[in-house]
């Protein structure tokens, strides 16, 4: 299996519950490491463009206005597979329909405030990850 990386943002109704450690300790303890991670709040237009995909979708006008409502943390997990491992430990985007022992099953609050973000493609992870991090801040 060959070693990866993804992108993965802890979101604002997280950081908020102050869970970043207990998500943290989630991909660590599944063989994720945190390469680079960094806290921000979201503008507007980050936010608009990194869901750009889903701006016809009715619900996107409140999840930018969800995801700039207060810091976030971005982040490079390294493993194998990490992608699909990352979308494993995630879980489901309805907390309502995620496994037992997922981040979203214990910590989500809605399908829209559910606590972390993860790409769903090798191809997806390197432009997301390139849009919030220089090569330089990523130490595996
Ligand atoms: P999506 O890419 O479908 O899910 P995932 O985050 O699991 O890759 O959707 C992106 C985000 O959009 C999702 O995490 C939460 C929000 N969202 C809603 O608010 N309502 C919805 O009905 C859907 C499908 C997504």
């Amino acid at each position: 299996m060959a070693v990866e990386r993804t992108f993965s943002i802890i979101k604002p109704d997280a950081t908020r519950r102050n869970l970043t450690g207990k998500i943290n300790a989630r991909f660590e303890e599944n063989g994720l490491r945190i390469v680079a991670q960094k806290r921000l709040w979201m503008s507007r237009q980050q936010a608009e463009q990194f869901y750009g995909v889903h701006k016809a979708r009715p619900f996107f006008n409140d999840l930018c206005t969800f995801m700039t409502s207060g810091p976030v943390v971005v982040q490079v997990l390294e493993g194998e597979n990490a992608v699909a491992k990352n979308r494993e430990i995630m879980g489901a985007t309805n907390p309502a329909n995620a496994a037992a022992g997922t981040i979203r099953k214990d910590f989500a609050e809605s399908i829209e405030a559910n606590s972390v973000h993860g790409s769903d493609s090798p191809e997806n992870a390197a432009t997301e990850i390139a849009y919030f991090f220089a090569g330089t801040e990523i130490v595996g």
